[in-house]
């Protein structure tokens, strides 16, 4: 089948719209971190693994609500190119990446109410070494479409796997 189209028919396809600044999304889990009630009663605690909740999703941003009991972590995990960042509204968690010149592991204490933004290239592990819980309010922009795991081996990150939405 043909489309007999006009030669001036304007294209239909919507223009995609820019995703939002790592700034953006700092001030949105800033802001939410300051308003519990808006999320403190959706939280759970699971033992088998960290529960995690989407709050909110549009067009070019999502926003969601992890839990984390003492040991439980991402792994290195890229976001699949978006930009993201998220605040620790309880507890404090501990965040690996690589960095620096010889791009070596940086181990980073984040303590409740500190808030770490990140562009769409950005690989870290996260991971909650404390003794008590600890809940985290993240952004993503656009919203995440994928996500590929690593190992870090003697010469770097490793791409093991990657997951899709219909995954989490
Ligand atoms: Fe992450």
């Amino acid at each position: 089948m043909s489309l007999d189209l006009a030669p001036d028919t304007p294209a239909t396809t919507p223009e995609a719209r820019a995703p939002l600044t790592p700034s953006a999304l700092r001030t949105i889990v800033r802001e939410l971190a300051e308003q519990p009630e808006q999320w403190i009663h959706h939280v759970r605690l699971s033992t088998e693994e960290r529960w995690y909740r989407r709050l909110a999703a549009d067009d070019d941003h999502e926003v969601w609500l992890i839990s984390w009991l003492p040991g439980q972590s991402t792994g290195f995990h890229d976001h699949g190119g978006s930009r993201g960042a998220f605040t620790v509204a309880l507890g404090e968690l501990e965040e690996l990446s690589l960095g620096g010149t010889e791009q070596g592991l940086l181990i980073r204490r984040v303590q409740s109410g500190t808030v770490r933004a990140f562009g769409p290239d950005y690989v870290h592990d996260v991971r909650n070494t404390a003794s008590g819980p600890a809940v985290t309010l993240h952004a993503y922009s656009p919203p995440l479409s994928s996500m590929a795991h690593y190992d870090l081996r003697a010469g770097g990150l490793v791409r093991t796997s990657e997951e899709g939405p219909d995954q989490w």
